[in-house]
């Protein structure tokens, strides 16, 4: 008896393998919201993938961008994924943090001080790590990176060299708390805002500033509602594509392998665009009127109040001091201690 459930067992499998075999993968048409507009770096990330996958599928499989925030929020687009409802979505990290707060320890200021460190993290074992959790946290993989750049801080109402010169200032920040404690630091209570509503924000006065990198001030059009600009550059900003894990598992290993691998031709794009485009648009956002400058004491002040202050409050989400202590050596800078 047991010898025949064994068999009938053994034959069920072989059949559904030859089905499996026999049956071509569906071509997939995946749906990428991108939380940015187009000539955003995040639209350079999603274009790479879905050329790499479009030529690693034969043409069986395509993606396609919905750019701007059409399919909602940045942190409403983890929740849709997370429940299978949408396939992909191109975000700030610091819009997947409250999901997974490990992967905070990218958003904690001054820890990556260059794109090549960005790269280290994001592609050696401390990425994996964070692709693992937010798996587990959020339901969501990371497939592939976007260096979007140094998160400079823009306003429309004074030049801003010194932490002083924050006072009086409404900054929009993202809703995530490692962004508004640093600026508690620094004195000043911001306002957490989701980024589909922030140019109105801006427009209409009820914030007077905000953060982001040249890039992405440049494809959202900020200057036409913002002036000033200062380099604080106190987060390098990564910017995530994810894929639902429940579509991901939905996939044959084939085809996750292929979106695997157009994730790793993703990333390439994103470093070619930054590194070819930054210097181009920071020009840009000049001749549209902007008036860019440099923190005073080469940002020390800023620095030394964010680290103070921050670091510590977020050891525990994070993972421990030790996880933060793994991320300074990958990149060759000196362990903390508490
Ligand atoms: C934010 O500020 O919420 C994000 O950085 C926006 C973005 O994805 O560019």
């Amino acid at each position: 008896m047991k010898m025949f459930k064994t068999l009938s067992t053994a034959v069920a499998a072989a059949s559904v393998a030859a089905l499996t075999l026999a049956t071509p993968a569906i071509a997939k048409n995946f749906k990428i919201a991108v939380g940015d507009s187009g000539g955003s770096s995040q639209e350079a990330t999603g274009l790479g993938f879905v050329k790499a996958l479009e030529e690693l599928s034969g043409g069986k499989h395509t993606a396609t961008l919905f750019l701007n925030g059409q399919l909602g929020s940045e942190q409403d687009t983890v929740n849709e994924a997370a429940i299978g409802t949408l396939d992909m979505s191109l975000l700030a990290i610091n819009n997947i943090t409250p999901f997974s707060p490990t992967v905070g320890v990218f958003t904690l200021p001054y820890v990556i001080l260059s794109l090549e460190d960005a790269e280290t993290l994001t592609q050696g074992p401390i990425g994996q790590e964070l692709t693992e959790n937010t798996i587990n946290d959020a339901g969501v993989r990371i497939i592939a990176w976007t260096y979007t750049g140094f998160r400079v801080l823009t306003n429309s109402k004074k030049p801003v060299k010194s932490v002083a010169d924050l006072e009086g200032l409404v900054i929009r920040v993202p809703k995530n708390e490692i962004m508004i404690d640093t600026y508690k630091s620094w004195g000043i209570s911001p306002t957490p805002m989701a980024w589909s509503e922030t140019f109105a924000g801006l427009q209409t006065k009820v914030v007077d500033g905000q953060d982001n990198p040249y890039t992405t001030i440049n494809a959202m059009k900020f200057y036409e509602v913002q002036k000033y600009v200062t380099n604080i550059r106190y987060i390098f900003s990564i910017e995530p594509l994810i894929i639902s894990e429940q579509v991901f598992q939905g996939l044959s290993e084939e085809d996750q392998n292929i979106v695997l691998e157009a994730g790793k031709a993703a990333t390439q794009a994103s470093a070619t665009f930054l590194r070819e485009k930054e210097a181009e648009i920071k020009q840009i956002l000049i001749d549209q009127g902007m008036e860019i400058s440099d923190p005073e004491n080469n940002e020390q002040e800023f620095i030394d109040l964010a680290t103070a202050a921050v670091w510590p409050k977020f050891y525990e989400s994070i993972g421990g001091i030790e996880k933060l202590n793994a991320v300074l050596a990958a990149i060759g800078r000196d362990p903390v201690s508490e």
